[in-house]
């Protein structure tokens, strides 16, 4: 039996930083599901569709390939939009749950799994012994993404940025089907008011408290 450790919560509260830094410690694989969410967005953005249509973003995650992942415009802000469109549709949701659940379940190293997403804990894998909700207030969670960007040389405003991410937040977490949640077993981590290291450290001794 191979561990699985599921890691969910809003935009930006730093849960990819979280979650490669306990696979690399740890020797898991690491699924970063927005990204497959992203690269299914990004496919109908690509073609000039709209993200939010049932039909074709359905189909488009049937038919996605796992070089799709690879694209390199998928960081930024336009296929987060489109993402968490083509997230609400439950034929998009119904055609990723079983990559996730079969990558969850046999990990390539054979070790154990650290998934990150926003219904890891409580649709994709619900059984998991190990399950993170990490973060952040809105205003915290803005202000790193406009860094990010900014580090990155993107331009960036930053009301324009709070306003994309209260947007996001409300479709992710009102939507129907697998919205937003914590698990009503997860460990609750606010980053807040920490950085990398003391977030990493504070579900580092969670993880080791339950192995
Ligand atoms: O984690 P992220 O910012 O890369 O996710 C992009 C969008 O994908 C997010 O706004 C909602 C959606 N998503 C989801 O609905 N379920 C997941 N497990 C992961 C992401």
């Amino acid at each position: 039996m191979t561990t699985i450790i599921a890691i969910d919560g809003p935009a930006a509260a730093g849960k990819g930083t979280l979650a490669r830094r306990l696979a690399a410690e740890l020797g898991f694989d690491y699924l970063d599901t927005g990204l497959i969410y992203r690269a299914v967005g990004m496919k109908l953005a690509r073609a000039g569709a709209d993200p939010a249509d049932p039909d074709r973003a359905g189909q488009a995650a049937r038919d996605l390939r796992p070089d799709d992942l690879g694209a390199d415009d998928l960081r930024s802000d336009q296929a987060a939009q489109a993402a968490s469109k083509v997230a609400a549709i439950p034929a998009v949701r119904a055609a990723l749950l079983d990559f996730q659940r079969r990558f969850a379940a046999h990990p390539p190293g054979g070790k154990g799994a650290v998934l990150d997403g926003r219904d890891i804990g409580t649709v994709v894998c619900p059984d998991a012994p190990i399950k993170l909700f990490v973060t952040a207030s809105l205003e915290k969670r803005a202000a790193r993404r406009l860094k990010e960007l900014l580090d990155r040389g993107l331009p960036a405003i930053q009301e324009a940025v709070l306003a994309d991410m209260r947007e996001r937040d409300e479709r992710d977490s009102n939507r129907s089907v697998a919205p937003l949640a914590a698990a009503s077993d997860a460990f609750l981590l606010d980053s807040s008011d920490l950085d990398a290291d003391q977030a990493f450290a504070a579900a580092f001794d969670h993880v080791r408290s339950r192995s």
